[in-house]
């Protein structure tokens, strides 16, 4: 008998990667973290309804599975959890998802989707500075945005906030290898997505981020960039010649194509900055690598610029049928991500 939704969504999302039948109920995060996860991404602020919807089908598992009634158990459908469970179990699988829930309902009031910790442990949660409760939600809230609302525009505060966040970035010995190209014109836009293998993101979108390289890092270059920190911090002239040396050492000893995937692999942290600092202000985004880098290099003059785009960043606000913030959000269990040591 299959369970009813929204119970059955529930427990979909709580699945690990593990096979079904192999781990039984250990297939299964039903861990409050993960509960509140599921309920904050794929209902938005859960209501009493959805609430009261999952207790009652948990107490209706009980009522005709449980010890309390004839049968002799559940048997669970192949495309949920693919295994029986004894009366004594469904009562133990029912209170542990109602017990659970409950606390995910209180992690989710206070936005810290953090990790569930069995009582008696002591809590880190009361140390949560607020910025990461916020964070967290902001990137929860994320996704990547397939269709824009092409009428709303991106503030010019916004779009200077998401530049400033972005440039903050870190980058490998600080050098900044990348620069980021502002396009907010729609006819250039329009003109792009052929470029991206037919994506209409990068036409509706408020603006677009286009994320390129410097084809031009040379020992000039890392030294200009060791005489601006000597600057920014006061040294002598020449008091950084050695760190110089040793950078130049490094990066002049990568040939054409390392040096360009060292490069790259800098303007990923900054894409990376930039989906943050977007979650954070309430703006959408799509992430993309599906484009074709030489027909943007062409289109947008890059090559004589000694630029070569990496990575493309529409931002803009998600129409209200885009039917990608429909779906649930999908990572895996954080007991399956974390590897703890010690
Ligand atoms: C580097 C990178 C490249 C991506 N390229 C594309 C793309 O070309 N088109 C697209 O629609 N989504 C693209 N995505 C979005 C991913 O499919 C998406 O981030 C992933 O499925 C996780 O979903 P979420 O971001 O909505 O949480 C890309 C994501 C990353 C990080």
């Amino acid at each position: 008998m299959p369970l009813p939704s929204p119970l059955s969504d529930l427990v979909s999302y709580c699945e690990k990667l593990c096979v079904k039948e192999c781990c039984g109920i250990e297939a299964f995060d039903f861990s409050p973290v993960h509960i509140a996860s599921w309920l904050h991404q794929s209902r938005g602020e859960p209501t009493d309804k959805t609430v009261g919807l999952l207790n009652d089908q948990l107490e209706d598992l009980r009522i005709r599975f449980g010890t309390g009634s004839s049968e002799e158990g559940y048997e669970s459908d192949e495309n949920e959890m693919n295994q029986f469970f004894s009366t004594a179990q469904v009562d133990q699988l029912a209170d542990q998802i109602e017990t659970n829930l409950k606390h995910a309902l209180e992690l989710n009031q206070q936005s810290n989707l953090v990790e569930w910790k069995p009582e008696g442990t002591p809590s880190t949660t009361s140390h949560q500075p607020e910025l990461g409760n916020d964070f967290v939600r902001a990137l929860s809230w994320r996704y990547a945005t397939k269709k824009f609302d092409a009428t709303k525009a991106v503030s010019a505060e916004d779009i200077e906030t998401i530049l400033s966040a972005t440039n903050l970035s870190a980058s490998s010995y600080g050098l900044q290898p990348y620069q980021f190209l502002l396009i907010q014109d729609k006819s250039l836009q329009e003109k792009l997505v052929d470029a991206s293998y037919g994506q209409n993101q990068v036409a509706d979108a408020s603006a677009v981020l286009v994320f390129v390289i410097r084809t031009d890092i040379d020992a000039d270059y890392i030294k200009q960039s060791a005489a601006e920190t000597e600057a920014a911090r006061g040294l002598e002239p020449g008091q950084l010649d050695g760190y110089a040396r040793q950078m130049i050492g490094s990066i002049m000893s990568f040939d054409d194509n390392d040096r360009k995937s060292w490069a790259t692999k800098q303007a990923y942290i900054a894409l990376g900055t930039a989906m943050a600092a977007c979650a954070m202000l309430g703006i959408d985004a799509c992430p993309m690598e599906g484009f074709q880098p030489a027909k943007y290099d062409e289109i947008l003059g890059l090559e004589s610029k000694n630029l070569h785009s990496v990575l493309v960043l529409p931002i803009g606000y998600r129409a209200e049928d885009d039917i990608n913030s429909k779906y649930a959000k999908v990572r895996k269990p954080l007991g399956e991500m974390v590897v703890r040591v010690g």
